[in-house]
């Protein structure tokens, strides 16, 4: 792409330490707090349905039990994915990737949607989501970012909408990310900030790629990821990041 369309801020799963994560509820509360930007996690239900979910499993984050790559999507009605965060979200359900993007390409909110496969599922989950993010922003100024820690999800979703841009996510540093990024044709680098120093950012900088980190829930660091070149920053802190100078 040629300018690079998204802000700095995005808000990670959704809406950060303020809602359940990967939910209607956190896209909501990004708005409300300002951010122009969220990240979400989508993977695929066992009848191929697109859904928002971090984990393979669903117990951590609501009522339900036993893994997503088993259920059907009908199967999702009723279960709980809010209470977990707080007894105010009882009922809020685990959305389907259509509705949330539906309510991003409504609401001007820009959208870097990570690709999640569960384990064996990533060519299909690359495809259907990419296939899904089409359709969803079919027409839009600004496409979503699609991003995957499955290199192999990643090559399906390009196979498939070889227009929507691409980031490719690790959490361990990789001495052929300049390989990797060219055979995808990528944007982005989306980096553990952990991992990342001003000659790292310099170099992903300089080879013509756009560099993300995640998480960053403190301002001085994401200004000084900010300074070092890094485009943009993946926060739970949606209250403390917002309206900091320079972070805008
Ligand atoms: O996409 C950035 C970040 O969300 C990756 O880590 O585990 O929070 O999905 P995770
Ligand atoms: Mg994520």
């Amino acid at each position: 792409m040629s300018t690079w369309p998204y802000p700095f801020l995005f808000a990670h799963r959704g809406g950060g330490d303020l809602a359940p994560e990967n939910t209607l509820a956190g896209m909501i509360k990004a708005v409300e707090t300002g951010f122009g930007a969220v990240e979400f996690d989508v993977k695929l239900t066992a009848d191929d349905v697109c859904v928002l979910l971090h984990d393979d499993t669903l117990e951590r984050t609501s009522d339900g039990f036993g893994a997503m790559a088993s259920k059907r999507f009908a199967e999702l009605s009723g279960i709980d994915a809010g209470s977990w965060k707080d007894p105010i979200y009882a009922g809020t359900p685990i959305p389907a990737f259509s509705d949330i993007g539906l309510y991003c390409v409504r609401n001007g909110l820009h959208a870097n949607v990570e690709i999640k496969p569960c384990p064996g599922r990533e060519l299909e989950t690359g495809r259907l989501v990419a296939q899904d993010a089409a359709l969803l922003w079919q027409g839009e100024a600004v496409p979503p970012l699609l991003s995957s820690f499955s290199y192999e999800a990643l090559q399906a979703a390009v196979a498939e909408a070889p227009w929507l841009p691409v980031g490719w996510l690790i959490d361990e540093w990789e001495h052929d990310w300049r390989e990797r990024l060219q055979t995808l044709e990528a944007v982005s680098l989306h980096c553990n900030q952990r991992l990342l120093n001003a000659q790292r950012v310099a170099e992903v900088r300089d080879a013509g790629y756009q560099l993300l980190a995640y998480t960053v829930n403190g301002p001085e660091r994401a200004l000084q990821l900010k300074n070092w070149g890094v485009s943009g920053v993946f926060t739970d802190a949606l209250g403390v990041m917002r309206g900091v100078e320079g972070l805008e």
